[in-house]
């Protein structure tokens, strides 16, 4: 195999910490029918990536592999140029510049990524740079709470500073409800810059000490729980979670409440990724939906910037720069 035929990216052969990613050359791969390889020039290292890596929870070994993890690259959010447009796809030339997700097989910490071209990729609107496009994998799981949301709705956002609360504060203002978030000191102006309607300050007050009741409440960090937030919904208020919980009480309770055919408690597992990347793109066209970012780490530099995500302290998402 020739020099031109070969790419940096990162491997992982096994579970663990991260540590075990190495940074290799591997064969470029080759689009197959109806599929594009994308130049990547950014994605990000998230919650999915660091959790994925050590298989947290166990039970993810069902989709991800049972002993070994089926890739062998993490990276979900891509951000790039259509490099070869494989056969029976019109979608796509050659040039293109796109953003998307890849939500199954990953394989975006990497020079080159194959994907259908009817998955979750959409063209970036404007002149967005690459490292801005990089949007997808918060908004994602934010979708499936926000996705409750209808105009007029009130939603309590617990730990809008993440990169999923970041997302979901701007997706609920998309859908016209109305928004109180709730952050810790450092996150009060970026709230008030998402939009939120109310900002609470986790560190200084208690933001279960209100009259207000809700639609719908998401924990977006997994750091409280359905029992501390139940006063604030409403009769029929939703808490919806993106964590297990404590003592596993979200995956619980949502079972038994899903059972019981309420749904009052919901760990909701996105769905449907390309018609969320092609909404994102409508959203960001229309300036009502951008990134948050903290920082950004070149490829090389790929365990520091896990050990940095894992920390649970970021602000938004953390970008890793290709090219
Ligand atoms: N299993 C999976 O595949 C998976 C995938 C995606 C996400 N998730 C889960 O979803 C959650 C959110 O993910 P994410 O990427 O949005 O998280 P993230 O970006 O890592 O969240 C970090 C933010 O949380 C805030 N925070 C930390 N402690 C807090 C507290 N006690 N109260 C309120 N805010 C607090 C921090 O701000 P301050 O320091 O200012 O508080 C920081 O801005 C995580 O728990 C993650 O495990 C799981």
């Amino acid at each position: 195999m020739t020099a031109s035929h070969m790419m940096k990216a990162v491997v992982f052969e096994r579970y663990g910490a991260p540590e075990i990613l190495s940074l290799r050359e591997v064969p470029v791969p080759v689009p197959s029918k109806g599929e594009v390889r994308v130049r990547v020039h950014a994605t990000t290292v998230n919650r999915t990536d660091t959790a994925t890596l050590r298989a947290h929870p166990f039970f993810a070994r069902a989709m991800t592999g049972l002993l070994r993890p089926k890739m062998q690259t993490l990276g979900m959010d891509f951000a790039g140029q259509i490099d070869m447009a494989g056969e029976g796809q019109t979608r796509f030339r050659t040039g293109d510049r796109v953003f998307g997700l890849s939500p199954d097989l990953f394989g975006a910490h990497a020079e080159y990524l194959c994907l259908p071209a009817d998955g979750a990729i959409a063209h970036i609107p404007g002149d967005l740079p690459y490292d801005q496009a990089v949007v997808g994998e918060g908004g994602w799981y934010a979708d499936g709470t926000t996705g409750l949301l209808s105009g007029g709705a009130r939603c309590l956002i617990y730990g809008a500073s993440g990169a999923i609360g970041t997302a979901a504060v701007q997706l609920a203002k998309a859908k016209g409800a109305h928004v109180v978030a709730v952050v810790g000191t450092r996150h009060l102006d970026l709230a008030r810059d998402l939009g939120a309607d109310r900002i609470v300050n986790y560190e200084t007050e208690d933001f279960t000490a209100t009259d207000e009741r809700f639609d719908v409440v998401l924990d977006a960090v997994g750091k409280t729980s359905y029992f501390r937030c139940r006063p604030l919904l409403k009769k029929d208020g939703v808490f919806a979670a993106t964590d297990l919980g404590p003592g596993w009480s979200n995956i619980l309770l949502g079972t038994l409440y899903g059972i019981a055919g309420s749904g009052r408690v919901r760990v909701p597992f996105p769905q449907d990724a390309p018609g969320f990347i092609q909404r994102l793109a409508d959203l960001m066209a229309q300036g009502r939906f951008r990134g948050v970012f903290d920082r950004s780490y070149p490829l090389g530099e790929i365990v520091e910037a896990f050990r940095y995500v894992e920390a649970g302290q970021k602000t938004g998402i953390v970008t890793l720069t290709i090219r």
